[in-house]
């Protein structure tokens, strides 16, 4: 019988409702903690069992994209694969994926110095968005409205001088409704979508308290997302659309371990049997 593995590093709801559902398809099912396992350079398949196909679903996205890599050397499928996990999880690499395949995306700036981003500043003007090119959940997300708040955020960068901090990614600012569109895609199919209703900021992350509400998935979307997942090169994914009063549509990001406890509620379709199917039916081709 078919056994799914699904990888975590902190058991959230999500992970769990996927299992049960895996159970409930008649799969049998494990739970594994990435903190809990090993590697080396001699290891064989089945020295560890992740039985036959894993969902990679880590929040620490360093922990699952090493992970997926050692998996990989082992051969055993992996959902998502290293190399859209690497894309996805870095917000430059998207950028210019994006970009690279005609596909609507804000216009963003990229500098590798504090002094080179004052002098692209100074040109590009204000409003914008800096972020750290690794990073969810809005954290660090920052609208630069002056001159002064971006003296701030660099000065700031230079003191903490993490491995990233010296990456600079700007981004214009959307004009745009106080929500987001979040779509689920399985296989490069558009499952599920909401909008996301900031609850009173410029951020409109479910974890930061927006509104979860129905969104129905156009034609525009379905194809947008298409072209947006072959792009990565397929898998899970959530794609994050804004709703550019200018351009339309723009892909905003796109989400690796994608978080769904907050579409659940409202999706008509049965997202973690999307998933289970999918991940099934990845090692049966
Ligand atoms: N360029 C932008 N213009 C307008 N709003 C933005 C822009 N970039 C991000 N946001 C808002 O901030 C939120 C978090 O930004 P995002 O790039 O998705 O980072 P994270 O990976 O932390 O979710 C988005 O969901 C959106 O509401
Ligand atoms: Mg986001």
């Amino acid at each position: 019988m078919t056994e799914i593995c699904i990888v975590f590093d902190r058991l959230r709801s999500e992970e769990k409702i996927l299992e049960k559902q895996a159970v409930e398809l008649g799969y049998e099912s494990k739970m594994v903690d990435a903190k809990s396992t090993h590697f080396n350079t001699d290891s064989a398949k089945n020295d560890n069992n992740f039985g036959d196909v894993v969902l990679e679903r880590c929040i620490s996205y360093y922990r699952g994209l090493h992970f997926t890599s050692c998996l990989e050397f082992l051969d055993i499928p992996v959902i998502n694969k290293f190399d859209v996990s690497n894309i996805c999880g870095n917000k430059l690499l998207t950028s210019l994926l994006l970009r690279k395949n005609n596909i609507p995306t804000p216009k963003t700036y990229f500098s590798f110095s504090a002094d080179a981003t004052r002098e692209n500043l100074d040109k590009i003007g204000y409003p914008v968005v800096i972020k750290p090119v690794v990073g969810s959940w809005g954290r660090n997300i920052i609208p630069l409205k002056d001159k002064d708040t971006s003296e701030a955020v660099i000065e700031q960068r230079e003191i903490t001088d993490g491995p990233l901090d010296r990456i600079f990614y700007i981004q214009e600012l959307v004009d745009r409704p106080p929500r987001d569109i979040r779509v689920i895609t399985v296989g490069d199919n558009a499952i599920a979508a909401m909008y996301r209703k900031s609850s009173g900021g410029f951020k409109t992350n479910i974890a930061l308290g927006a509104e979860p509400e129905i969104c129905d998935i156009t034609n525009e979307m379905e194809d947008l997302c298409a072209k947006t997942s072959k792009a990565v090169g397929g898998g899970i994914l959530g794609i994050d659309l804004m709703e550019d009063k200018k351009k339309g549509l723009v892909v905003n990001e796109i989400n690796n371990t994608v978080e769904f406890k907050g579409l659940i509620k409202v999706a008509k379709t049965n997202i973690p049997k999307e998933m289970i199917d999918f991940a099934v039916n990845s090692i049966k081709k």
